[in-house]
């Protein structure tokens, strides 16, 4: 048996096998992740653009976060299930932060959860810690910060904003947290992260030499219909086209009354199926008599 991925075997991972992540948001994308070997499910705050419709992350609350996280944790993965803290929900107060975080756990079943910033978020991520709850970093391209970053665009590409950024690593990991998402990062910055603090990173647009990577569900097996695809995805599949095939055939035998056949159809016991008959035919007493009643 498979034994539980949880945040300390995460961070005991470091600078060994490669974490492999992947998002998922429902109970039948969890479920083929962990079939699929994921070591982490995320349950991001991308389900907004990539399933609930919306341009951007921000609309997304932490009712809704907990919705999808409850779903995946149903199907009781051995995967670490992480819930991602949407926007605004750990930006007021401590105390907001770790009542939204402990609504992840409580109502949701995450083993924990992700928060978006470095020093910044630092009094909201000790605040989560204390309350015994594992906390995954966020740095580089963070996506709730799209106003402020004038779009989505690589982070730290200058040697200053660079440094900054691992000034915010090694402050998140001296914090406690279990691992960090570097995301739209040149690969020298993830590098010298990794290098450099002692939890695992988990690249997305980071290059190759982060302790794990991660991608959107979606965008590796091609669910995503004709979504817009950053330079760093790689798919893996098409499903969105398979599906689309497979719904045609589907139109096309309900068309042509090949669907469904003998093998889709119940059938009553014939005995059953006389009686009905006779029953229901003009000439039967009982539906007379039921008609009479009316
Ligand atoms: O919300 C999300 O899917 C994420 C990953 C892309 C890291 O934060």
């Amino acid at each position: 048996m498979t034994k539980k991925v949880t945040a300390p075997s995460v961070l005991a991972r470091k600078g060994g096998s490669k974490l492999k992540m992947v998002t998922a948001y429902d109970a039948p994308t969890a479920r083929i992740a962990d079939r699929a070997g994921a070591d982490i499910i995320l349950v991001g705050d991308s389900v907004a653009n990539v399933v609930l419709g919306y341009n951007d992350t921000l609309a997304v609350t932490v009712d809704v976060m907990v919705h999808h996280t409850a779903a995946v944790t149903r199907t009781e993965p051995h995967a670490l299930v992480v819930g991602d803290m949407p926007w605004l929900s750990y930006h007021s107060s401590p105390e907001d932060t770790v009542h939204n975080a402990g609504r992840f756990v409580q109502e949701g079943g995450a083993g924990a959860v992700k928060l978006e910033g470095g020093r910044k978020r630092l009094d909201m991520v000790h605040a989560v810690l204390d309350a015994e709850i594992p906390v995954m970093g966020h740095l580089g391209l963070t996506p709730q910060s799209v106003h402020a970053m004038g779009g989505y665009r690589v982070q730290g590409k200058d040697a200053h904003a660079a440094y900054d950024l691992i000034s915010d690593a090694r402050a998140l990991a001296d914090a406690g947290v279990f691992a960090i998402v570097l995301e739209g990062v040149p690969d020298t910055v993830a590098d010298i992260v990794t290098n450099e603090i002692h939890v695992p990173t988990i690249g997305i647009g980071a290059g190759v030499n982060c302790d794990g990577q991660v991608l959107v569900f979606h965008d590796v097996t091609g669910l995503g219909a004709g979504e817009y695809l950053p330079r760093f995805v790689k798919q893996y599949a098409q499903l969105a086209d398979d599906a689309v095939a497979a719904l045609e055939e589907f139109f096309a035998d309900v068309e042509s009354g090949d669907f469904p056949s003998e093998a889709e159809t119940y059938h009553m016991p014939t005995e059953s199926e006389e009686i009905l008959r006779n029953l229901s035919s003009p000439s039967s007493d009982f539906l007379a008599d039921e008609a009479m009643e009316r």
